[in-house]
């Protein structure tokens, strides 16, 4: 049976089991996806150990996925661009790094919930990680301008720098986001997993863009309620999570599994 996993810190909760082995219940295959905890400071060592005991694939989730893409032997484009990476692969015996976090995201938005992207005027609010990882996949769906919003301006600039061939980015300080219409609002910040309030200027709403959490479930409920208290449609990023995984499905496995039917199942299973 072939083996993957998920590993992270902590992994108790991690819906990614469940997701692959519905994935893998649809087309009759038989494999093994487990949830791997390793110690901080200690992934290297736990993903080595996996990889030797004849695993063929591992998602990545916080805190590694800079050790991640710091431990492969390859990198796709989008992890370089990332600089970090949520999906390994051993392929004739060297570790391949990708990143299926923004492709995820990408998905989720265009297929799911059906927003044209391209033409699109974002706002991405934050700029660690999390942001990072989806930002070269958000430029590439043809947007006509992304502002990067982040609480310490001095991260947002540095993010926006990176991506200095695209025109339509701009970094600024969450208290100086320009008074103009957004089609997107995007929180990659960790405020609401926090528990902490996310304070953004009344005008990111006027022209009622959808409000996108990249969390899910508990750790989304605080901006996607603030959102809706606007009367705007917000949504959480469980869509993210599984189109990400039916995208690492895809590289190992060659196909690409039906997503639908599992949002719609962990969406049930929730309620
Ligand atoms: P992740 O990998 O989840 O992105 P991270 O790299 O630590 O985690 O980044 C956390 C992000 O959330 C940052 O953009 C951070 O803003 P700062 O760089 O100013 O710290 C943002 N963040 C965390 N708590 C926040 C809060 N209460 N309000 C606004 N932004 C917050």
């Amino acid at each position: 049976m072939d083996r993957y996993a998920v590993i992270g810190n902590p992994i108790a909760h991690s819906l990614s089991p469940a997701i692959h082995a519905r994935f893998a219940a649809q087309s009759g295959e038989r494999i093994e996806y487990a949830a791997l905890l390793a110690p901080i400071g200690g992934f290297g060592a736990a993903a080595r150990a996996f990889f030797e005991g004849g695993g063929r694939g591992a998602n990545v989730t916080l805190p590694f996925k800079v050790d991640a893409f710091g431990i492969a032997d390859v990198a796709s484009d989008r992890a370089r661009v990332a600089g970090a990476a949520n999906f390994l692969a051993r392929r004739d015996g060297r570790l391949e790094a990708d990143n299926t976090d923004g492709a995820g995201l990408v998905t989720d938005l265009r297929a799911n919930l059906g927003v044209d992207l391209r033409g699109a005027r974002i706002l991405l609010v934050g700029a660690g990680g999390a942001a990072r990882g989806v930002l070269g996949p958000l430029l590439a769906a043809g947007p006509a301008s992304l502002v990067i919003a982040n609480r310490g301006v001095e991260k947002a600039l540095d993010l926006a720098a990176r991506f200095r061939g695209a025109a339509v980015v701009e970094a600024c300080a969450l208290d100086a986001i320009p008074a103009r219409d957004f089609d997107l609002v995007i929180n990659a910040t960790s405020a609401s997993t926090k528990g902490e309030p996310l304070a953004l200027p009344e005008t990111v709403w006027r022209a009622r863009p959808l409000a996108y959490d990249m969390a899910y479930g508990a750790n989304a409920e605080g901006f996607v309620a603030a959102a809706r208290g606007r009367g705007v449609r917000a949504t959480d990023g469980l869509g993210m999570l599984v189109e990400q995984a039916a995208e690492s499905y895809l590289l190992w496995r060659g196909h690409r599994p039906a997503t639908a039917e599992v949002i719609a199942a962990l969406r049930a299973g929730r309620a």
